[in-house]
């Protein structure tokens, strides 16, 4: 056998087991093998200069070359263990369980005010909304809120510019709904409202209302109080004493406040009701006739009742929040509890 031929052998015999280095330790065997101090190729190399001229001159070359090629398969093979690319023997075991994919929920108060719409629907009531952007038309003047009135400080709002201002109540809902309805109708409107408030534990520069409104013929004070009632009841509780205290907001006339007795405490005073025993839960009243002139209603044809309650507020009585910052502040130690 010529010595050429022998080289090509011997090529062709490491070509071929670097095709089968399939771990990282056997890439190190087959570099000590064909390229170790003691190594096939290395033998080869210091054989040459036994060899004669002519034959030394091609099979240098032939060594040299295969060298190379060996010394950059092997650095190519080990970077690819590093980097984990190489193919390795496939090894699955089907009986570890899977990935469980991570599951959203619903915001608490999301989670709220799905709760009040339910109640509302299960009445008849259909849910709506209107624009957080508005008008101090809506805002104010058709809620019989006149550009003078003090009472416009109790509801402290965000202008843009001009024309338009940032809702401070959802009550603006009410307008548009009876401006573009003919009675009767029975709405909620759930929503965000603003107020340049300094936040603390209660008070928020952006919260959320649920507004409601039911108009029809002869209907009376005791059909507002029997629909509030059945709402508390639903939400905190079937054992619930009910004060309604005479209140005064310019959209209804009367108006009056309800409070719950404490379904904390029942009423032996704690901590969630500050030791009275109940707790504010909402504004409401019927509808004055001034806004039922606003939106071109017959004020002795039809009567009406609204209402407003804090979405904040209730979640933090239902849940026991006791500061309303939590709700913004997206930190999910607190989101996933609910
Ligand atoms: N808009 C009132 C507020 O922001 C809440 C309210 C009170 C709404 C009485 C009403 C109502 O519809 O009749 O405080």
């Amino acid at each position: 056998m010529s010595h050429v031929q022998d080289l090509s052998e011997l090529a062709q015999e490491a070509r071929a087991a670097l095709q089968g280095l399939t771990a990282e330790e056997a890439v190190e065997a087959f570099r000590v093998r064909y390229l170790g101090r003691k190594g096939l190729v290395t033998q080869r190399l210091k054989e040459l200069g036994a060899l004669p001229e002519e034959k030394r001159r091609e099979a240098g070359r032939l060594l040299n070359v295969l060298k190379q090629e060996l010394e950059e398969a092997i650095r190519k093979r080990q970077g690819d263990f590093r980097q984990g690319r190489a193919e390795r023997p496939v090894s699955m075991d089907l009986t570890l369980p899977g990935i469980l994919p991570a599951r959203g929920r619903l915001h608490p108060l999301t989670q709220t005010i799905r709760r009040l719409e339910g109640i509302f629907i299960s009445l008849g009531f259909e849910v709506v909304s209107g624009p957080e952007i508005e008008t101090e038309y809506y805002n104010f003047e058709a809620l019989n809120i006149p550009l003078d009135h003090p009472s416009r400080e109790a509801f402290d709002t965000f202008y843009l510019d001009e024309k338009y201002l940032l809702r401070s109540q959802t009550s603006t809902v009410q307008i548009r709904v009876m401006e573009s309805r003919k009675p009767p109708l029975a709405i909620v409107a759930p929503g965000r409202v603003f107020r340049p408030d300094a936040t603390d534990a209660t008070h928020s520069f952006m919260f959320h209302q649920v507004e409601g409104l039911l108009v029809g013929e002869r209907i009376t004070f005791a059909d507002l109080k029997g629909t509030l009632e059945l709402f508390c009841r639903r939400l905190f509780g079937p054992r619930l004493k009910f004060r309604f205290r005479p209140s005064f907001f310019p959209f209804t006339e009367p108006s009056a406040e309800v409070d719950i007795s404490c379904f904390s405490c029942r009423q032996k005073g704690c901590r969630v009701c500050s030791g009275t025993g109940w707790l504010e839960i909402l504004g409401a009243g019927m509808v004055d006739p001034n806004v039922f002139e606003a939106v071109g209603y017959d004020p002795e044809g039809v009567q009406g009742f609204a209402f407003g309650v804090g979405v904040e507020r209730l979640a933090m009585l239902l849940y026991g929040v006791e500061d309303i910052r939590l709700f913004f502040e997206n930190d999910l130690r607190f989101l996933r509890q609910f």
